[in-house]
């Protein structure tokens, strides 16, 4: 595995996949990473805690950071490159373009953490921009970055294919994450909650077609087990907005607090036409 801080002209003409991530990498990251070598191209791991995506500054410093043992896990995966650029190479003074996420990156997530999606695909283009990709790899678990970064790579018109990988959760349901770190054994089962609200929501919903009984019963759940609800939605998962009586794919979206910590999962489900 070669690792590089810039692109060193070395990405050039290359067939590569990228698989963009911000460490402390899990079970999750390593789904995604497999994924990337099943495209038969080059495998290619960023790693970078990106600064503009965090709009709490607290939350950056804190963020989980073990550069060794990722270092480790890559080599194992036997990778072709890995790519750890610095804050300078990544945001040069010299300038660099920042995008906005729009109006949709402003909903749920982004109405909760101004600016992120700005960030995360201000982030994620330089990242195209400088290694060219053919393909990249993200999780279905950041389903509304997955959905934005989809809309940048339209209306840029980069010719690169994007791969949504499922969901990795623990035996529990809870869906793996950096910031699971920060829980206790204790907020691990409370948080394993989350994604048992949302199979509930969906039966519910499969059930009833009823929206507002399928977030009762899914939030319900959450208020049982003293976890703080930040968002519960129900959406087309195509426009990734409110359904409408045409919608046949749905996605339920939840973002909730353990241990003071934010936590984000979805479900993705189909039905026949609603009611
Ligand atoms: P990070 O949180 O490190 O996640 C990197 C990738 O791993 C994302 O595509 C995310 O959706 C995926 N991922 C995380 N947990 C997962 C899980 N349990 N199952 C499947 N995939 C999972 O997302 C980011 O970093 C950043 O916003 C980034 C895209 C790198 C831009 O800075």
């Amino acid at each position: 595995m070669i690792i590089l801080k810039d692109n060193e002209n070395i990405f050039d003409n290359k067939n590569l996949c990228l698989v963009p991530t911000m460490g402390a990498l899990h079970e999750g990251h390593i789904a995604l990473i497999n994924a990337a070598k099943k495209t038969e191209q080059e495998v290619i791991v960023s790693i970078f805690v990106n600064r503009l995506q965090f709009n709490d500054d607290l939350d950056f410093k804190n963020y989980p950071r073990d550069i060794e043992k990722d270092i480790s896990i890559l080599n194992r995966l036997n990778i072709e490159y890995a790519f750890f650029p610095d804050e300078e190479y990544m945001f040069p003074e010299s300038g660099f373009d920042k995008l906005d996420a729009g109006n949709l990156g402003k909903k749920y997530e982004g109405n909760s953490r101004p600016g992120h999606f700005d960030g995360v695909i201000t982030v994620v283009n330089r990242l195209f921009e400088l290694i060219a990709p053919k393909t990249a790899v993200f999780g279905a678990k950041d389903f509304q970055q997955l959905f934005l970064i989809n809309k940048m790579i339209l209306e840029k018109k980069y010719n690169i294919k994007l791969i949504e990988n499922k969901t990795v959760r623990n035996n529990s349901g809870l869906a793996l994450s950096s910031r699971n770190h920060h829980l206790s054994k204790k907020g691990i089962h409370q948080a394993s909650f989350i994604f048992k609200s949302l199979n509930a929501a969906k039966d519910e919903f499969i059930k009833t077609y009823n929206t507002i009984d399928a977030v009762k019963v899914g939030t319900d759940i959450l208020i049982e087990n003293n976890i703080d609800l930040d968002y519960f939605e129900i959406l087309d998962h195509k426009t990734f907005s409110p359904p409408k009586s045409t919608t046949k794919n749905f996605i339920i979206i939840v973002a909730a607090y353990v241990e003071g910590i934010r936590l984000i999962d979805n479900i993705q489900f189909k039905v026949r036409a609603t009611k």
